[in-house]
């Protein structure tokens, strides 16, 4: 069994990143974080993000709004970042506050500095396979990761487990398109799908983004299977000084044992995920100039 180590491919990205930014000249990079309320996942997060931009040299802000914002409120703040032309993207943690729509908000942000990739247009581009627009952080930090531990996956058999706009979806569509690191045969099963271990069994790769603490069993793994965990659940752990701890969609002790390759939570996807981000940053940045 190979252990895929995000950390360590993250890191690779950023030093790539900063390289880049390095060599630029005149105004840097800059992304603006909205957070509205005060989830502990997302208040990390979005600090997490903020401090890796400024490692790489990409600037950054944070609007903390309170949890009372109203959906016309959070809009003004996106409107007046969509015409500063000093800001290249706009990222909008979810979750958000019941009573605003999550759709609506990522289409209020102009699909050139949606660096999140969530704006239909740019889940339209990516249907299309036109590569102007931003690919998703989470999923396009999957197939990196595939890509540099030298998964190929061409003709092979992806069963995802989730089909959520951040994920499962857009995920789904990287897989099977054409060219290199799709061609992909992909399988989305979800919480209603029956037999589900019937259908994950079935993988060569099976990337579990269900949200659900260890939900993948030995029994539900082909022996061989590579498996991706992009599950980051808080569970109580009282022996943690934090009081909780991190555990992933797939039991990873009784899954690693039985598969080629696997991604631990956490140091996986997650530091995948905001590579990405940046990577799109930059990519925003460079179609502003
Ligand atoms: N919440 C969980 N994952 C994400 C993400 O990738 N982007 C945003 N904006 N919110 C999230």
């Amino acid at each position: 069994m190979q252990l895929i180590d995000g950390n360590a491919v993250a890191q690779a990205i950023i030093r790539e990143l900063t390289v880049s930014v390095s060599r630029l000249d005149g105004r840097r990079p800059k992304v603006v974080f909205i957070r509205v309320g005060e989830d502990p996942a997302s208040v990390a997060y979005v600090n997490k993000k903020a401090k890796v931009a400024a490692d790489i040299g990409i600037e950054s802000a944070v609007i903390a709004l309170p949890q009372s914002t109203s959906k016309a409120e959070l809009f003004h703040h996106i409107d007046v970042l969509n015409t500063d032309a000093s800001v290249d993207g706009i990222l909008v943690q979810a979750p958000l506050p019941e009573g605003i729509s999550q759709n609506e908000t990522f289409n209020r942000i102009s699909p050139d500095k949606d660096v999140d990739g969530f704006h239909s247009v740019n889940i339209g581009k990516l249907c299309q396979e036109d590569e102007t627009g931003f690919v998703s952080c989470t999923p396009a930090g999957i197939v990196e990761l595939l890509r540099r531990s030298h998964t190929d996956v061409e003709g092979r058999h992806v069963v995802v487990v989730g089909r959520s706009l951040i994920v499962g979806k857009p995920l789904a569509l990287l897989l099977s398109r054409r060219g290199k690191m799709g061609n992909a045969t992909v399988t989305i099963s979800h919480s209603r799908t029956r037999d589900l271990e019937a259908i994950t069994r079935q993988a060569d790769i099976l990337i579990a983004a269900i949200g659900r603490p260890r939900f993948i069993t030995a029994s539900g793994v082909k022996p061989d299977a590579v498996v991706i965990d992009v599950g980051i659940n808080r569970i109580p752990n009282a022996s943690r000084p934090s009081g909780y701890q991190l555990v992933g969609d797939v039991d990873f002790d009784a899954v690693a044992p039985q598969c080629a390759k696997i991604t631990p939570v956490p140091g996986g996807v997650g530091p995948m995920t905001v590579a990405m981000l940046m990577r799109n940053t930059m990519k925003a940045y460079l179609k502003h100039r």
